[in-house]
This record gives structure tokens, C-alpha cells and sequence, in this order.
């Protein structure tokens, strides 16, 4: 999701220390010598921590010419290659007897938004039904435009476009089909699905039925109303979707005093949302655990539309971005993610139980319809040395010792897991520049992390930087890598950064980054191909102004992860941000997602087309977000 930096949620005023603090005072005087001197030593190779290397060769080839920054109002790709839009925004998922077509002026109603495609498309996952012919997308509904989202936005608010709002987020399952013509959606499906924010989820893990999570329509703490949020997309290898909730604070209103919980949390008076207005489970003055209810990984089995997806808690609560799947050498699930927060923290969790395979009646998605509730959760701290360990967030009663106690305001497991930030603040975690997504390189087993950017590092008494946050008023971001001590399970790893973003004619130094080919700003969405290419997109601002101004629109790039050779190969139109990417399993498909086109434009819905008309440039029409369908003409494989 696109941010304003003087919004974002920064709520970590812990005390535990940097990892500034704990470095060795001549690193230290490196860092802050400059930014010039220092990269070699951030980026060389830490001892005893080789780079990756994908065997006797260089890495995957990037086999396309690179595209140019482009401001403008389309999707650009290299020569060779086709961009088509499916399923955007408000067309119907396909469900038998509810297709009600878009309305170009906003003005369907929320029970049909309720069976159309959610806005602000963010991560998505392709599942085969037919092989790379025919398949699923689940995708990510991340938030909406109330501007674009009503014919007049919000100059008047009612109930029922809080209804049409909430019927916006969410999830949507579409089934798709190769066709002589190209991709199509596949109409009626008995697979299309929506989840909104209205639907209910039951609740999985330590914190289920847990006090906390307990309300006034929910008295056993088991059932939420509603997924929203919903930003990056992971896979299981069991085959299921696993959803994050990010910034779900921004829904909830409190007191003018909030508690400290909340204001750990980042949720106050003010609300960017204005749910709460017309629902009053939005109020946390009268709904005050209604917010422990958010924040969780979500888990859907797409090919059973009739299943409830779940919340897992084990993996603890955060302002999720998404999460990931590896797999240790005897079977057992490790699931990595991160929030999307300045100065919060990277997670991991390691399944108790061994993945099982489908059989006696069961798919595998049923066979493992637990596997997430029960593991140990643990938060990262990265070294100045460029070791790292995993904290267990153990609550003291399980582990014998150590401060998730009762007498430190953990009264159980359970509880450890809702307040999942103050117990990584307690284990003295690392805090990062807002870690986004994370992928796992399937040749070499490193985990990549893109951390976005944060302005507010080293300013105004905030946190300064570290050896991983290696940048004061870090508008570009990096991407960090490494690599687990013997397996995915490991307590200790080593670590490095793949690059530092940014644009080398930047006059501020900070700016200015170390990216070996095509610049870029913002890392966000990253995905490992077939072939071990790195994939990443961007979501610098969206005006494209100051030190953004010579990388145009948000792009997609490919990176050889070995050589770090990066090269633009699609740019997105004006204000989108370029998010999920994934392939069909011959990789001669690619699908991607362009998010909030034309994004701010007024909220009273006076010019809905004030920036952007993509993709259907309807004269009455205004932007959506779509997923993008990425082919060679000559009907190749993606970037080889
Ligand atoms: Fe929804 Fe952090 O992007
Ligand atoms: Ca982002
Ligand atoms: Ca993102």
C-alpha cells in the first residue's frame, strides 16, 4: 500500500537497544563516516558469510532489454512482450447468479461490490487446475479510495458505502483460463469467491478463545467478521494462500487517551477509515478487544470455496505484510514474515509438526488444516558482525525462564502472540526500515527481505541507523539477505544486503544507493522464479517528485541474485504501485498486480480521472486497480 511518510504508523518507542549500540566502535565510526566510505564494508561479503552462488555459473540470465522510467499513463514492457489487464477492480468473480457488471461512475451497490473484484489489488498466487492452461488467482484486496470507490466519495458517508467499503477489502478467488484470444476469467466458476471484511474467520492458535480476543458478538473468541488489510500473498506447500493484515489500525477509532496497548499498536482517535462512524465494532471504546482480531496471517484453501479460512495466530500478531514458506530438511514448515511499520521487526515460525502429505480421503490442504497452529514463534536480531540470531517468543511458563511473564504483562502463550510487538521489544529485536515482502531462493536457500524505506530513521530522536538500517532519512530502501545456520529451523544466521537502493545522481549521498544496472526507490513486493531471477517491485512515492524524479512510475525489475545485476523490464502508469508476481508453472505466464492507479485524487469524488484513466481510459470512467497478464509474443519463458 502506498503511504504518505508523514502518516505512516511509527509506534516503537521501546528502549531495547540497536544494534548500532552493541557494534564494534570502529564499524560504528565506518557507518557514520559516511555513506560513500562505508558501502564497500556493508556490502562485502561478512566473514564466514559468502555471498549465494547458484552453482559453477553467474546466475539466471536476464534475457530482455531493459525498459526505460515512464511517466506514463500505461503499462510499459520490452520489445517481444504483451501487458494485458484481467480482472480488475468491479468485475464480477463469476459466482452463478451474481455478475452484476461494473458501473463506469462507481455506482454499484454493496451487495454487488460484495460479488465483484475488491479494489487495490495487492499479492497474488496461481494454483493449476490444468496446468499452466487453466488455473485460480487468489488475490489480495488491500484497501480502497473512498474517492474513487463512491460517484461522490465521501461528501456524503452512510452506511452503505461503509458497507460498499468493507465489501471491497478482502480476498478475492477467481478462476482463469488460457483461450485463443488469451487469459480470460472463467464465468460462472464454481471456485469464484469473495472474503470481504464482513465474512467469518475462525481463529486458530494460542490466541484462540483467548480473553483477549473475546467480544460482545463473539463471546467464545473464535469467529471474526471479516479479513481486511490484506496486502501480501504467500503460498504453502500444501496449497494454500496465505494473506497478510497490514495496516489494520487504520480502521479502528479510540479514546483520546488511548491505552498503551493501543498506542503500541498505532491505533488513536484519528482514523483514515471512517467505518466507525456507521459500525461501532470499529470503536475500540466500545469494542476494545475488537482490534486483537486483526493483524493475523490469514490462511484460505482456494479449490474449496465452501472451507472458512483461518487465522493463525501462532504466527503471531503484527502489521503483516504477508508470509512464507520454507521447508526444514525433515519436513517441518517455516513460515517468515515481517511488518510493514517503521522500526518493527522480521518473524519466523517453526511448525512442531511435519507437513503431511494428501491421502485417506483428505487433500493436502485438509491434511495440514493445523499444521500452523502449533510451532514456536521467533523474532530476528541482526549483528553488527553479520550474524544474526532468532529470539523464541516463548512465554515463560513453556520455556522455564527468560521475561514473557506474567510479571512483565504476559499472562500465557496466548497473550505473547497478541502483543507480539511489546514481547520483540522485551527480547530486544531488531527494528527495521519497514520489512515488505520476504522469498526464499530456491536454488541457494537464502531469504530476501525488502525493507522499503524509513525517513524517520536517525531524525527527531529516532532510532539511528544500524548495520542492517545502514541509512539516516532512508527514502529508498535495501533489500537484506541470509542465510540459516544449518537449516530453515536454525536459531543463528548470516547476513548481508543484496543492494541499497536508490539513484547514484542523487546529490545526497543517502540517496544515492549501489545498484548495479537500472535504478529504482521503494522495494516491495520480491518473488524467486523457476528459474532463480528476483523479482522485485516497487513503491516509492507516488508523485515521483525530488529524489524520485529520474525513476518515472513504479517498475518491475529482475535481479540476477548472484551477479546483483538488476533491469527494469515493466513499468506501471502514473501513481500505481507495481505488487505481486507470479507464474504460471511453465513460467511462459506471468501475472503481477498494478495497485491504485491515478491514487490521489480528491475524496469527494470530483475528479476520479485526475491522474490516471488506466486501463480502460473510459471518458466517464475513472482508474482500477487490475491484474496484469505478462507474455512473450513468441511464447517463451518470462525475462529468459
Ligand atoms: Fe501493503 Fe507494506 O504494503
Ligand atoms: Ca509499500
Ligand atoms: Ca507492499
Amino acid at each position: 500500500m502506498a503511504k504518505d511518510f508523514s502518516t505512516m504508523e511509527d509506534s516503537n518507542r521501546s528502549s531495547n537497544p540497536s544494534i548500532h549500540d552493541m557494534s564494534d566502535p570502529a564499524r560504528r565510526t565506518l557507518l557514520r563516516g559516511g555513506l560513500g566510505l562505508s558501502l564497500g564494508a556493508v556490502l562485502a561479503p561478512v566473514a564466514g558469510c559468502a555471498s549465494p552462488s547458484a552453482g559453477s555459473g553467474g546466475g539466471p540470465a536476464l534475457g530482455f532489454a531493459s525498459v526505460a522510467p515512464s511517466a506514463a499513463d500505461a503499462v510499459v514492457v520490452p520489445p517481444g512482450y504483451t501487458a494485458t489487464p484481467l480482472a480488475p477492480w468491479g468485475e464480477p468473480v463469476g459466482i452463478a447468479g451474481a455478475m452484476p457488471a461494473f458501473r463506469f461512475d462507481a455506482g454499484n451497490s454493496a451487495a454487488e461490490q460484495a460479488v465483484q473484484m475488491g479494489m487495490h489489488h495487492d499479492g497474488l498466487e496461481y494454483y493449476a487446475l490444468d496446468g499452466s492452461r487453466r488455473g485460480l488467482l487468489a488475490v489480495n484486496q488491500e484497501y480502497t479510495d473512498e474517492g474513487l470507490l463512491h460517484p461522490d466519495g465521501q461528501s456524503t458517508w452512510n452506511l452503505d458505502k461503509v458497507r460498499k467499503s468493507q465489501a471491497a477489502h478482502g480476498i478475492s478467488v477467481i478462476e482463469i483460463e488460457q483461450r485463443r484470444t488469451g487469459w480470460d476469467v472463467v464465468r460462472p466458476s464454481r471456485y469464484a469467491r469473495r472474503i470481504t471484511a464482513l465474512t467469518p474467520l475462525a481463529i486458530g492458535g494460542p490466541a484462540a478463545g483467548h480473553t483477549m480476543m473475546k467480544t460482545a458478538a463473539d463471546p467464545a473468541g473464535l469467529t471474526v467478521l471479516g479479513t481486511i488489510a490484506n496486502c501480501a500473498s504467500g503460498r504453502t506447500p500444501w496449497g494454500t494462500y496465505l494473506s497478510g493484515e497490514e495496516n489494520w489500525a487504520n480502521y479502528f477509532t479510540a479514546a483520546d487517551v488511548p491505552t498503551a496497548h493501543e498506542r503500541r499498536w498505532g491505533i488513536h482517535r484519528a482514523t483514515w477509515y471512517r467505518w466507525p462512524e456507521f459500525d461501532e465494532r470499529f470503536d475500540t471504546v466500545r469494542h476494545p478487544n475488537e482490534p486483537n482480531r486483526f493483524g493475523w496471517i490469514v490462511e484460505v484453501d482456494p479449490m474449496d470455496p465452501a472451507s472458512t479460512p483461518v487465522k493463525r495466530t501462532a504466527l503471531g500478531r503484527a502489521a503483516h505484510e504477508g508470509a512464507w514458506v520454507a521447508v526444514t530438511k525433515d519436513g517441518r514448515a517455516v513460515v517468515y514474515s515481517g511488518e510493514d511499520a517503521v522500526f518493527e521487526y522480521i518473524y519466523k515460525f517453526v511448525s512442531r509438526d511435519r507437513i503431511a502429505p494428501a491421502g485417506q480421503g483428505k487433500t493436502a490442504a485438509q491434511a495440514n488444516a493445523t499444521l500452523l497452529d502449533h510451532g514456536t514463534l521467533y523474532v530476528a536480531r541482526f549483528d553488527a558482525d553479520g550474524s544474526g540470531r532468532w529470539l523464541p517468543l516463548v512465554h515463560a511458563s513453556v520455556s522455564g525462564a527468560g521475561p514473557l511473564s506474567a510479571a512483565n504483562g504476559f499472562a500465557d502463550p496466548g497473550e505473547v502472540v497478541i502483543k507480539a510487538r511489546q514481547a520483540s521489544d522485551l527480547l530486544g529485536a531488531t527494528k527495521m526500515d519497514r520489512p515488505e515482502w520476504l522469498a526464499i531462493d530456491p536454488n541457494t536457500g537464502w531469504v530476501y527481505c525488502t525493507l522499503t524505506n524509513n525517513s524517520a530513521r536517525g531524525t527527531g530522536g529516532r532510532p539511528g541507523v544500524d548495520a542492517a538500517n545502514p541509512r539516516a532519512n532512508n527514502t529508498m530502501g535495501q533489500i537484506i539477505r541470509w542465510q540459516e545456520q544449518g537449516d530453515f529451523s536454525g536459531e543463528t544466521f548470516q547476513w548481508n544486503h543484496l543492494l541499497l537502493a536508490g539513484d547514484r545522481a542523487n546529490t545526497r549521498a543517502e540517496a544515492r544507493g549501489n545498484i548495479r544496472g537500472d535504478v529504482f526507490a521503494g522495494p516491495d513486493t520480491i518473488a524467486f522464479d523457476g528459474r532463480g531471477v528476483l523479482w522485485i517491485g516497487t513503491d516509492h512515492s507516488a508523485s515521483g517528485e525530488g529524489e524520485f524524479a529520474r525513476m518515472g512510475n513504479n517498475a518491475l525489475l529482475a535481479c540476477n541474485p548472484v551477479s546483483g545485476e538488476v533491469r527494469r523490464f515493466l513499468v506501471g502508469p502514473v501513481r500505481c504501485e507495481i505488487t505481486g508476481c507470479t507464474w504460471t508453472p511453465d513460467g511462459r505466464t506471468m501475472f503481477l498486480n498494478v495497485q491504485h492507479p491515478g491514487s490521489g485524487a480528491p475524496r469527494n469524488g470530483s475528479q476520479p480521472r485526475r491522474f490516471s484513466n488506466w486501463p480502460d481510459f473510459n471518458p466517464a470512467g475513472r482508474p482500477r486497480s487490475s491484474t496484469v497478464v505478462v507474455r512473450r509474443t513468441d511464447g517463451g519463458v518470462i525475462g529468459a
